[in-house]
Order: C-alpha cells, then structure tokens, then sequence
C-alpha cells in the first residue's frame, strides 16, 4: 500500500533527518512510528503527503510513485490529524468536518449525513454539537472531532502525528479505544506517530521503532517483546512484559507434558507425568485428568488473547497449576502458573535492582 524505498532527508540546514528508509505498510494496518523526539517520526510521515520532499529515494502508494498525483488529489486522499488539535475556531464543527468534502465537491445532503455518520460513530449526539463552535468542546470531544474530520471524506490512508499527546490520561486512554475500534470497522491504513511505547502496544498492528533516522526494528508487538533485536529495543519496551503479553504468547505449544489427545489416552500412551488435558481428535478439550480419572464437566481454560495478569487469578480459583489455552475450541497450547511467574518475576527483578 505504501513503499519507501530507500528514502533520505537531509534539510538545507544539513540536518540528516531519515536515512534509507525502506518498508511497505500493508493496506488496512495500523502502522505505527515510534521513537525518541528527534528520530525522524515526523519527517517520515510528511513525507506520505509531499508536506516534505525526501531528497533521496522513492514512495509508492498503490504502485504509483507518489509524484505522479496530482498533489491536491494525493492530500484530499490521505486524511491527517494533527498533535495540536487543528479545528477552525470561528467555525462550528459541522463546518470543520465538511471541509474536505466540500473541496471534493460532494453534494450538501451527502456532507450532512456523513457529519451526522461520522459523529455518532464517535459518541458525539449530532443535535448537540454540530452548532457548537471548537472552545464550546473538551480536549478529548476536539480531538475526536480532529480524528474524524480527517476520515470525513473517506480517505484510503489516515496519518496522525502523536494525537492524543496533549490529552489527559483518560480521555488518551479512551480515545485509543476508539481509534482501533473505529480502524476494525472501517478498514483504513492508518500511520500513527507516538513516542509512547504503552500506546504503542495498545493500538499498532505492526511497531516501527526508529533511532536517528533509521529504522532498527519493524514487529508485531508481541514479537518486539518476545524477540526484540538489539538493546535499544530492550530499553525502549522497558518492564513492559508482564502486561503487555497474552497467553498465547507465553504459554508452550501444545504437544506438552500436561497434555494429551484422547488417541493416545486410549493407547495407553500416557508418560509418567500425568497429563492433566486430554483433547479430542479435532483438537477440542475434551476433559481433564483429576485422581486418576478423566472428567468431563467444568474445564476451565484461558482464552488465547488474555492478558497475563488477568489469567493469573485463574490459576487459584481453579487450584491447579497449568491451564489449556483456547482459540477457536481448539485447544493451542498450555499455560502454566510457573511461566507466568516468570515474566512478572523479570519485570519485579529489574524494579528491585533499580532501588
Ligand atoms: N525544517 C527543519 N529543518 C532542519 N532540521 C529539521 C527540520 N525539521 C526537523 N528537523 C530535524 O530533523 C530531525 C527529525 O525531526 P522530526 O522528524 O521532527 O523528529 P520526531 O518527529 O521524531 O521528533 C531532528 O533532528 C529535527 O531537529
Ligand atoms: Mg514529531
């Protein structure tokens, strides 16, 4: 969807800002660039939308070098939210969110429902704030308003230069919420520039993390954790471990000592450590060992995408100690009370010798 290949900027004043950047982001992802301030965030997504001309190197979007748009056409297609909240003041917001549709030339009936559209997909009741002028709104409310004025005309990309910055932990939290449950419904490619690892995590599909103008890794952020390339990527993720991961990422894969199909139950395959989960030949959970028998009824199980912390409790309410991760009803793997233990273990380590 968009390729920079091998793309450099170095400005007049001899700043070497991006150095041979080279990545494509797929159609539909929530791509995000992170980094310390001043590692080139910016310069790389003004440069999706020709706000700054790379001085080396090429940008694709669909194939097409992104040059041979015309330029207007190219920014009325690339929908971008600012860190300043960017609404026009002396108009209200029915008028801030037409902006771009009317310099599309949209009929006035089709602007007017999809300011209506666009506000409620956003909880904002259209009755009451489409008259409202920008002061007459909350920071969170403004920036809500910035995101979907910039999706007003539906664009095939949306960039945003850290958004949320300027909001209070609350309406941040809430709004990236929104974002990602806005990103599943409607499907756009979605570049989003943060310096804050947390926020990161909580919405990117793929993590970007840039150091001086370069890249240094580009990962789910699952696997940033789990495999992260070098020390500055350990650094930036931080104690993150232990909150972050899910069940599915930690837990063994299915072929371990505490489980077996029902197949080799039968075959009398069972090793001398007794498993406590026995599957059915489709790979559903069809009961559990206790005392030497297998029962059928009350498996409690971890769903694949479950925070670590929060399958903890489950481990005592059920009193044992390893549990069946699930996806699909198929069972995926197991999860043991010990695993957990030690990502927590890791992350408590580091805050003690940091004392
Ligand atoms: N217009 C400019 N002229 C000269 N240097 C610039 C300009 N804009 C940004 N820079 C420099 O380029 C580097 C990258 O900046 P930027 O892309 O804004 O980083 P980030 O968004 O990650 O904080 C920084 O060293 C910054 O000082
Ligand atoms: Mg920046």
């Amino acid at each position: 969807m968009i390729t920079f290949s091998s793309v450099s900027k170095t400005y007049e004043d001899g700043t070497q800002a991006i150095r041979k950047l080279d990545f494509t982001i797929q159609a539909g992802e929530f791509f995000v660039l992170i980094g310390p301030s001043g590692c080139g965030k910016t310069t790389t997504m003004k440069m999706i939308n020709r706000l700054i001309e790379p001085t080396e190197g090429k940008i694709f979007l669909h194939d097409r070098e992104i040059h041979t748009f015309d330029v207007q056409e190219l920014r009325w297609n690339i929908g971008y939210v600012l860190q300043q909240i960017a609404l026009f003041p002396h108009m209200t917001i029915a008028e801030n969110i037409a902006l771009v549709p009317e310099m599309k030339k949209w009929r006035k009936r089709k602007i007017s429902d999809r300011i209506d559209e666009l506000l409620h997909m956003v909880g904002l009741d259209p009755a009451t704030y489409r008259e409202r002028k920008p002061s007459e709104l909350s920071g969170g409310q403004q920036q809500r308003v910035g995101v979907i004025r910039a999706l007003a005309a539906d664009p095939e990309v949306i960039l945003m230069d850290e958004p949320f910055s300027a909001l209070d932990p609350l309406s941040r939290e809430q709004l990236q919420q929104d974002i990602r449950n806005l990103q599943q419904e409607i499907k756009k490619t979605i570049v989003f520039v943060t310096h804050d690892m947390d926020e990161a995590m909580a919405i990117g599909d793929r993590v970007c993390l840039m150091k001086n103008g370069e890249t240094i890794q580009i990962d789910t952020p699952q696997n940033m954790i789990l495999h992260p390339a070098n020390d500055f990527v350990r650094e930036f993720i931080g104690d993150r471990k232990s909150s972050w991961l899910t069940a599915v990422d930690v837990m063994s894969e299915a072929k371990s000592p505490h489980l077996l199909s029902i197949h080799d139950l039968e075959a009398g395959n069972a090793s001398s450590i007794l498993p406590l989960y026995i599957t059915e030949e489709d790979g559903s959970l069809a009961g559990r060992i206790v005392e030497g028998s297998m029962i059928r009824e009350r498996i409690p199980i971890v769903p694949n995408d479950m925070r670590l912390a929060q399958a903890l409790p489950l481990f005592e309410q059920h009193q044992v100690e390893a549990l069946p991760v699930v996806k699909d009803s198929k069972v995926v793997g197991i999860l043991s009370y010990r695993t957990i233990m030690h990502y927590f273990m890791k992350k408590h380590e580091k805050e003690i010798n940091k004392v």
